[in-house]
């Protein structure tokens, strides 16, 4: 029998249901509602302490009968709006059906619904759907305090004393908070931070606290801003690693820092203050001051790490390349001179191991591989491949020297992905000829138009990921062998293989300026591409596994590329297509999972303490993997998953445009 609805007038008590927790309990009318949903453990936000100011603790109340439930629910089954709530709406508008759940108070059996936006576990949802969703809930939080009948001589203690009377918190104050007391507040929002330490103090009534999340690449920085209310990201900035005058890549700069006693404050001074230039950017775009930071999280690689914190790198420059700080850190932002809030904390993720950093770290939070039950493989291109492959039993991690090929350094036409760089390369299998894309126009090469719309940037070279599809391309048809040696006896066919010294070259772009592909370029990206498989395939050995469930790809090459290609060149392993995604910059991603859930650290910290560290530089393993993954897209390993999206070339034929004698979809 279903039950009958009861209906408020009648109830002693009212019955009350929160969604959509599916929460229920029942309360002596004239209960608030933000009292009751607390005695439930529902999590609704308050920044005010239920004085109607913040609007933090907004719900909406069920109109109708909700049969499952046994309950009618009703607007008027809460007592008429309260002061407060008249106040509110008047100052900031209340919808229809909506109320302040600090002041609406029970008067018969309701259905609550408590909007995402009022949840404090809130979660952001991310745009790919294999992502894991970012629960919001901040190391750091703000809360409203006056000071009515509390006039003790001490504002601290006073400050303290409201604190507890009116949050329950038994808080202490930071010194840089207690330096912003001035004794003649009657009101103040404070940063509480872990649930116990004032690390800043505004006068009146503020309803955010906003952080920032720092990637420091050795090429570039990314920054953003974030609400750590919200979870919404309010603003974003990059540049490029002012360090790069010291040395093009991470090496380079322990190189210059080894040969230069004394430097190393200098490149420290450099990026701390390209950190700070960033938290300007960012807070001028969001309409707020650096000082408006009170938290900030920053990964980078384990150079990138020991430079910006004040630690010796030079150790990292050779085996066994010792970590002088591996665990994570926090530490006041004042101690780094990054000019943020007086009591804004720095926290910085773990490290792995020598060449694995808090980046990877980061990439960790971000894919979540512990969390799997596939096995995932995650690769971070840069001049080094950051490499971890596992799921939740085993996780492990190496670091292999792919150099900056990739970047476009290394490559005769190379440049880093810019305005007028080729990113995209086809060629006709039977003329041979190319057609190209550059970043910066949408057309092909060959369609109508091209020329006038890149008239402003022109071709200027070609990035990596332009040279991965040139080179894929070229071994498709069989412009190059699976040794990665310019086949001469295709010069007959083409006149676009050209002679360059004892070999061909392939002319890409005849300019100006003219864009072509050398057999020096093609040996640099074989050597790269080489690295990053044999480090993957080391790592999948100690696993003791063949084949891989997914494939993330990220950081800004592991973007732009596609991962067909990449796959054609044998950069990867074979896996189902559709099973391999790019991240974007998951570095960044997972530095802002660490700004904006206060669990997430607790997490990285010990899932990085298990990840098992391979050093490629010590593995005879990986030696005999290198060598083999030389060839395209390897020498002895099979593709079969790759063979049933693409006709791989025979190794050996020689026929022409490579068009026959192929490796077909069901011969792979
Ligand atoms: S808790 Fe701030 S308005 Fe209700």
């Amino acid at each position: 029998m279903p039950k009958t609805p009861r209906s408020g007038p009648e109830a002693e008590d009212a019955a009350l249901v929160f969604m959509p927790s599916g929460l229920r309990g029942r309360f002596p009318r004239g209960t608030a509602l933000l009292a009751a949903a607390r005695s439930l453990g529902v999590d609704i936000d308050s920044v005010c302490g239920g004085r109607g100011i913040c609007g933090r603790c907004q719900v909406t109340v069920g109109d109708g009968d909700f049969a499952k439930l046994g309950i009618r629910s009703a607007p008027e089954h809460l007592h008429p709006l309260a002061a407060n709530e008249i106040r509110f709406d008047a100052r900031k508008g209340l919808q229809p059906g909506t109320r302040l759940s600090c002041s609406a108070r029970l008067a018969g059996d309701v259905v609550i619904d408590v909007p995402a936006a009022s949840q404090i576990h809130r979660q952001i949802m991310r745009k790919r759907t294999d992502a894991r969703a970012i629960q919001v809930d901040p190391v750091v939080r703000p809360l409203y305090v006056d000071f009515e009948g509390i006039a003790g001589p001490d504002p601290a203690d006073n400050l303290r004393a409201a604190l507890q009377a009116q949050w329950g918190v038994e808080a202490i104050l930071s010194g840089a908070a207690a330096a912003q007391l001035t004794g003649v507040e009657e009101n103040l929002t404070v940063a509480l931070r872990e649930e116990k330490t004032v690390t800043a103090i505004w006068p009146g009534f503020r309803e955010h606290l906003v952080g920032l999340s720092v990637d420091i690449g050795s090429t570039t920085l990314a920054a953003q801003l974030s609400n750590l209310g919200s979870g919404a990201i309010l603003a974003e900035a990059g540049m490029m690693n002012p360090q790069i005058r010291f040395g093009e890549d991470v090496m380079s700069r322990v190189s210059y820092i080894m040969m230069n006693p004394g430097s190393e404050i200098e490149l420290g001074e450099v990026i701390r203050r390209a950190v700070r230039d960033l938290a300007g950017q960012c807070a001028e775009q969001a309409g707020l001051e650096r000082r408006d930071i009170v938290e900030i999280t920053v990964v980078g690689n384990p150079i990138m790490h020991h430079i910006f914190l004040g630690l010796d790198a030079v150790p990292l420059g050779q085996a066994p390349f010792p970590l002088a700080e591996d665990g994570p850190l926090t530490i006041p932002a004042a101690d780094l001179d990054l000019d943020l809030n007086p009591g804004a904390q720095v926290h910085v993720l773990p490290c792995i191991a020598g060449h694995v950093g808090a980046d990877t770290s980061a990439v960790i939070l971000s894919e979540a591989p512990q969390l799997s039950d596939e096995v995932v493989l995650l690769v971070d291109i840069g001049t080094n491949a950051e490499i971890v492959l596992g799921n939740r039993d085993r996780l492990l991690a190496c670091s292999s020297p792919t150099g900056p090929a990739f970047e476009g350094a290394q490559i005769s036409s190379g440049q880093r992905a810019a305005a007028g760089a080729i990113e995209r390369v086809r060629i006709d299998p039977i003329s041979l000829a190319p057609r190209f894309k550059v970043i910066g126009s949408d057309l092909w090469s060959d369609a109508p138009g091209f020329a006038s719309s890149v008239a402003g940037i022109g071709v200027t070279g070609i990035c990596g990921s332009g040279v991965i599809e040139a080179l894929a391309e070229m071994f498709l048809c069989g412009l190059i062998t699976v040794d990665g040696l310019v086949d001469p006896g295709k010069a007959a066919l083409t006149p676009r293989l050209v002679r360059d010294g004892k070999t061909y070259c392939y002319l890409l772009h005849a300019g100006p300026p003219e864009i072509r592909i050398i057999q020096l370029d093609i040996r640099n990206i074989q050597l790269a591409k080489a690295a990053a498989y044999a480090g993957a395939r080391l790592l999948m050995n100690k696993m003791g596994i063949e084949k891989v469930g997914k494939i993330v790809l990220t950081g800004a090459f592991g973007s732009y590329m596609d991962p067909k290609y990449a796959m054609i060149l044998g950069l990867i392993p074979d896996c189902p297509l559709e099973q391999v995604s790019a991240a974007g910059n998951a570095a960044g991603t997972g530095a802002r999972i660490a700004l904006l859930n206060r669990e997430a650290r607790l997490e990285i910290a010990a899932v990085a303490r298990g990840v098992e560290k391979i050093e490629t530089a010590l593995d005879p393993d990986f030696q005999d993997q290198f060598v083999g993954a030389m060839a395209f897209p390897h020498k002895s390993h099979p593709f079969p998953n790759l063979g049933k999206i693409v006709a791989l070339p025979v190794p050996g034929n020689t026929g022409p445009g490579g068009r026959r004698g192929r490796r077909g979809r069901n011969q792979a």
